[in-house]
């Protein structure tokens, strides 16, 4: 188990349930992605997967991808420097694109979801005599992005523009992409779009490409496991390679890199046998822990029993969470000895999307505490234990 020294004092401590973030493992898994990748590959960071691990991840990729004000706030709060910013979201502030752009930000790019999103851009860069430097986003059929008539439009009334410099194409289209099948196909047709706009003249230096790299948070065997991801980042890499575009590629991503850095630890606090079934009730729960795209009720996610408590597995434990809903079980039907009030249920992978895509305000029950271990070893705690009643609270404005 990674971290499992650091994990047994914090235990120790009594303080359940907790997230602990480990800025090591997060930077050797940017550089060996990155290094895996063609040369000259880029990274940029999608700090939705987890804002916690910002500092760290700003150092070790090449810029970062913000989509909302409250993203911006907690970058100026740690100082993540303007030029690595991807200014990215379906929807924009005018106010805070205008304050952006007005104060002339050093923002390395800007995306456009939208044409009245693009004029948006424009008219603020117009207005202060500005030059904003922009990536057009590509829908993949859904609300994000815009069309490809729309994007050859822009990028054809704009060859001269002044006030607005086109880099490149933006393209996400999911997370969790199995295949790499998918992600070849998804290449070879912006390969073939940046073809025709250069037959028409116009050149497209970036390609800004959400991989949406799978994790499997099923797979008990750590070498399978390894094996897999290693296959896959391998096809993205010789798919990348194989494009004829020959300008930047930068990798937007989020859970492929944060997941692995990242564990969640709850503790067991009641144990019943109901109808002849086994449970344990923990403190956490579902809203703290979100495995996207896991058919966990077929396979169960990765959980580590501390103490460990696999020993001959004489009873068959379904582990549930503190949410009242049926729904909140974390792991249905393990084969355990002895399962003890107080024991702590472990689970890896748990750096990405966890403790920002689960419905933590559910039963006003408290946020858990976050701890970051720095690539010295030093564990601090960066996010203490917070109520939510207060947001779940009506207070009369007058
Ligand atoms: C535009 C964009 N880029 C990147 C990401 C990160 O995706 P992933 O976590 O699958 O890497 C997302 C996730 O929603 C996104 O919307």
């Amino acid at each position: 188990m990674r971290d499992q020294q650091t994990i047994e004092k914090l235990v120790a401590a009594g303080k359940t349930p907790f997230y602990l973030f480990d800025e090591a493992t997060l930077a050797n898994r940017i550089e060996h992605v990155r290094s895996l990748m063609p040369e000259g590959t880029r990274i940029c960071y999608a700090m939705k997967a987890n804002s916690f691990i910002l500092d760290a991840a700003s150092r070790a990729s090449n810029l970062i991808e913000v989509c909302s004000p409250g993203e911006l706030e907690t970058c100026r709060a740690l100082g993540v420097p303007d030029e690595l910013l991807v200014i990215s979201g379906v929807y924009k502030e005018p106010a805070l694109m205008r304050e952006l752009i007005a104060s002339k930000s050093a923002v390395h790019r800007y995306t456009a979801e939208s044409v009245s999103q693009f004029e948006l851009l424009e008219e603020a860069a117009r207005e202060t005599g500005a030059c904003v430097p922009i990536l057009l986003r590509l829908t993949s059929g859904n609300q994000f992005g815009m069309d490809a008539s729309d994007l050859r439009r822009i990028l054809d009334e704009q060859r001269d523009g002044k006030h607005v410099r086109i880099c490149g194409i933006q393209y996400f289209s999911g997370t969790q992409k199995r295949s790499a099948k998918r992600i070849r196909r998804e290449l070879s047709l912006l390969d073939k779009l940046i073809a025709e706009l250069a037959d028409d003249g116009i050149v497209i230096d970036e390609l800004e490409y959400g991989t949406g790299i799978p994790v499997d948070y099923c797979e008990p065997d750590e070498t399978a496991a390894a094996k897999a991801d290693r296959a896959f980042l391998e096809g993205l890499a010789d798919a990348l390679a194989q494009m004829d575009f020959s300008g930047t590629k930068i990798l937007e991503i989020g859970r492929g890199i944060a997941a692995c850095c990242g564990t969640y630890v709850t503790r067991v606090v009641d144990t019943k046998a109901n109808k002849g079934n086994h449970y344990a009730i923990t403190d956490g729960g579902k809203h703290q822990l979100v495995y996207y795209g896991q058919t966990l009720a077929l396979r169960p996610p990765v959980a580590h029993f501390l103490p460990d408590r696999s020993g001959e597995g004489t009873t068959t434990w379904t582990i549930c969470g503190a949410l009242c809903t049926a729904g909140d079980t974390l792991v249905a039907q393990v084969a355990l000895d002895d399962l003890q009030v107080g024991d702590c249920v472990v689970f890896p992978n748990a750096g990405a999307y966890s403790m920002t895509e689960g419905m933590s305000l559910f039963l006003s029950r408290d946020l858990p505490r976050i701890y970051l271990k720095s690539a010295s070893g030093t564990v601090t705690l960066v996010r203490d234990r917070m109520e939510t009643s207060a947001v779940n609270t009506p207070a009369p404005l007058n």
